[in-house]
This record gives C-alpha cells, sequence and structure tokens, in this order.
C-alpha cells in the first residue's frame, strides 16, 4: 500500500481541514496517510523512509508563507527532493478561477520564486474567510485587501471558497504520483 505524508502550517484551522480531507481521500482511494502539523516535524522529526510521496501545504498570510514552514523546506530539500512530491496553497484570492491556476496565482509564483525546493507537483486551493474567527485587527487589514479585490467585507462574513470535490480529486491524485 502507498503512503502519502501531507506536512502542512495553519494559521486558523482551515489548512489543517483541507489537508484531512486528502488524507481521506487518499485512505478511501486504496493508499494510506498521515499528517503532521509542520511545528511538530521540527520538533519530533519526519521518518521520510516510510513514506512513498510527501506533500506540503500552507496558507497565505499577508502575501507571505510562516516563517517556520519556509524554513522546513529549506532544510528538508535533499529528503523532499529524493521523493515524489507535491505543494498546495490556500488564499482567498483563488476564489476567481484566474487566480486559482498556478500561473495566475501570485503566490504560487512567490513560492516558487523564494523556495529552493522545486515541487514536482503544484496545487491552488481558495481558502476560507471567517471575519468572526479572525483578530479585529486582521479584520480590519483583510477588510481593506477585499475592498481593493472585489471581496466581501461584512465583518460577520464567513465564507468557505474551498472546492471540496476539487480537494478528493488532488488527494487521489498525489497518490498516484507514488
Ligand atoms: C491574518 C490573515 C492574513 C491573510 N492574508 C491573505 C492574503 O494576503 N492573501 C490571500 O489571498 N488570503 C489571505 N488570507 C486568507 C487565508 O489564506 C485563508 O483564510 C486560509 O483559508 C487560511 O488558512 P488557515 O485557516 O489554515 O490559516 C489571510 C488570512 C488571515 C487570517
Amino acid at each position: 500500500m502507498k503512503k502519502v505524508l501531507v506536512l502542512y502550517s495553519s494559521v486558523r484551522g482551515h489548512t489543517a481541514r483541507v489537508s484531512r480531507r486528502i488524507c481521506e481521500s487518499i485512505d478511501a482511494a486504496g493508499g494510506s496517510a498521515d499528517m503532521m502539523e509542520v511545528t511538530e516535524a521540527v520538533h519530533e522529526g519526519v521518518d521520510w523512509g516510510r513514506y512513498d510521496v510527501v506533500v506540503l501545504g500552507a496558507p497565505v498570510i499577508y502575501g507571505n508563507y510562516d516563517k517556520a514552514f519556509m524554513e522546513f523546506v529549506r532544510r528538508h530539500k535533499a529528503e523532499l527532493d529524493s521523493k515524489p512530491n507535491s505543494f498546495f496553497n490556500l488564499s482567498v484570492v483563488a476564489r476567481t478561477p484566474a487566480k486559482a491556476t498556478v500561473e495566475g496565482n501570485r503566490y504560487m509564483q512567490k513560492f516558487l520564486q523564494l523556495s529552493p525546493w522545486k515541487p514536482k507537483d503544484l496545487k491552488v486551493i481558495a481558502g476560507k474567510v471567517n471575519y468572526p474567527a479572525w483578530r479585529w485587527y486582521d479584520v480590519i487589514m483583510i477588510q481593506l485587501i477585499m475592498k481593493m479585490t472585489q471581496g466581501p467585507t461584512d465583518r460577520h462574513t464567513v465564507i468557505d471558497y474551498t472546492d471540496w470535490a476539487d480537494v478528493d480529486a488532488y488527494g487521489r491524485h498525489v497518490l498516484e504520483l507514488a
């Protein structure tokens, strides 16, 4: 049975939910998947030899990726390169079709520029707007960003832009990379 490791970072939990769904889809397709948050991977280590495919995922936060996540990618370039691998990002700009492609999503392009690890496979996933769950200053900042990008600005808004059927398909796809 092919084994997949999904390593992720998540600020408010949505990337964790997406990672879990990827794992469920892999299990349902006859593979076996483990998920691990990057902090755990940094401190507890990763048994790379157990896995046939490694998938990494991270949300975009103010145009950037979590520092610890990027540091992990830098430190483990050799292990990542040694296996079939894939990278996915989550952003709310990806709610529009033009920005939901690898070429059209500037944050994906930014990752490819910043990361010494060049993933063999890429996926852009639309994230979640969850104003009630965000800190007040994040709400104000994101309302400004949304105003500029014609997105929702009402501070009560909760919209899950993730296409879950597409996440299931991505899970099956990464299993086939093995
Ligand atoms: C503080 C904060 C900053 C964000 N900055 C951006 C951004 O610059 N561009 C974007 O498209 N989405 C941005 N988002 C949206 C997140 O990428 C989206 O909500 C994602 O689902 C968050 O995943 P998480 O819950 O795993 O952290 C931001 C969200 C938060 C909370």
